[in-house]
């Protein structure tokens, strides 16, 4: 949820501010662009230097650039409109209540006023300062200007006390954010399954029945389908890719038996299925102990077939919806459209080698989405991620009508 998202995160000066060290780290281990701004009293509680080599950027606090002779200064509004979220972690006291009365007298209030992005502060105080009448007056206040709040915790206090007050944990803050962005997200609540990749069947202990695929096409429909909210279920076959998106589980299977047994296993827990993968419909009946020597001009090997995957999900379908790929050479179209009706599918997503560049392997692909209602959408050549986001935007419009 925050990989590439521009965090400005605003520290305060509270005992807390030693934990936006661990905050920060997270953000960017999350894939976010983390810039910061300080008030004077943080730096007396962190090291502008260990967060600005954290969020690799500098950290600054005041509106004149530090630079020597610089007549430059630190744009706040600059900073405001970039940010995606701002965050205000530890929300002190102060900072709070000039917040809530319109103050504006140092470069975070500055960038707060100027913030067009979702705003969410953390508080941190002592116990008997948290429970004051005016805290909850100033949250109150915060959150009627449409600010997030994220809830204090509770626990030993820097005081010696104990209760409430505590800066929330920086996990429970990084939560806090992603399930707020999950929210609204087209597939948020959703599970997707997805298959990708080749099935290697093997022949003997060095050799195998393989195919062309990459599993790029599969591995970008996860990265989508978990950027737009989805918990995604990768089911891959031999590929170096990596998934990126911390929503992603990705299980690494060799054949299509593996990939049938791990299917079945996840199939439950799926609202949308996607075959991407390229299963080998077929399967050596034995497999050679010891590698083949090389006999005459000819050698058999007899084969056994594997089982529709995707087929034998549709058969046990309850809530799915169930989305094939076809990859043709020939009569596509008729061919695409027999694969929807045999496999009993949702909708089937027809790539043809014919189309130059499309399909196997490249970074680009070409397809044509076919529900079974029989309504027909062709899409042009377009890079890998911007087919699937067309192929799970069909799939949206169809499960929330
Ligand atoms: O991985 P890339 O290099 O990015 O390439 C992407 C791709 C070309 C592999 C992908 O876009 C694609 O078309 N995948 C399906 C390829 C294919 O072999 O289709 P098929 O016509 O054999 O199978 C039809 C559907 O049944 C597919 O959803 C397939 O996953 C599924 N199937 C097939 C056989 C089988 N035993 N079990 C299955 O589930």
């Amino acid at each position: 949820m925050l990989s590439g998202k521009r965090i400005l995160l605003g520290i305060t000066g509270g005992i807390a501010a030693y934990k936006t060290t661990f905050l920060t780290r997270l953000l960017i281990k999350a894939g976010a662009e983390v810039r910061i701004v300080m008030t004077e009293s943080a730096a007396d509680f962190v090291s502008p230097l260990t967060l600005a080599t954290l969020s690799r950027n500098p950290v600054i606090h005041n509106f004149k650039k530090q630079e020597e002779h610089s007549t430059d200064w630190n744009n706040h509004v600059e900073l405001g409109l970039w940010a995606d979220l701002m965050l205000i972690a530890p929300a002190t006291a102060n900072t709070l209540a000039k917040i809530a009365s319109g103050q504006c007298d140092n470069l975070l209030l500055a960038c707060y006023r100027s913030a067009k992005c979702p705003v969410f502060f953390a508080p941190a105080m002592d116990l008997d300062m948290y429970r004051h009448p005016s805290s909850e007056k100033t949250f109150k206040t915060l959150e009627s200007y449409g600010n997030l709040h994220i809830p204090v915790g509770v626990g030993e206090l820097a005081s010696g006390l104990d209760g409430e007050g505590r800066m929330a944990e920086p996990e429970d803050i990084v939560s806090f954010l992603e399930s707020h962005l999950r929210k609204g997200l087209p597939f948020t609540g959703k599970t997707v399954l997805i298959t990708a990749g080749p099935t290697y069947e093997s022949i003997d202990p060095v050799r195998f029945i393989g195919n062309h695929s990459s599993g790029k096409m599969g591995f970008a429909l996860a990265e989508k389908a978990a950027e737009m909210g989805a918990e995604v279920i990768l089911i891959t076959g031999p590929t170096h890719l990596q998934a990126q998106n911390a929503s992603i589980s990705c299980y690494r299977v060799q054949t299509a038996l593996e990939m049938h047994a791990k299917t079945q296993e996840h199939f439950k827990a799926a609202d949308v299925i996607i075959g991407a993968a390229a299963v080998s419909d077929y399967r050596p009946v034995s497999v050679y102990d010891e590698k083949i020597k090389k006999k005459g001009a000819s050698m058999e090997l007899q084969l056994t077939e594997n089982p529709d995957i995707i087929a034998s999900l549709a058969q046990q379908k309850t809530k799915q919806y169930i989305v094939g790929f076809a990859l043709e050479t020939e009569n596509e179209m008729e061919h695409a459209l027999d694969k929807l009706k045999k496999k009993r599918l949702d909708a089937i997503v027809l790539n043809s080698l014919k189309d130059p560049e499309a399909g196997f392997g490249g970074e680009r692909n070409k397809v044509t989405f076919i529900d079974k209602n029989s309504d027909i959408i062709p899409f042009d050549l377009k890079q890998k991620s911007a087919v699937a986001s067309d192929i799970l935007n069909e799939i949206h419009k169809r499960i929330n009508p």
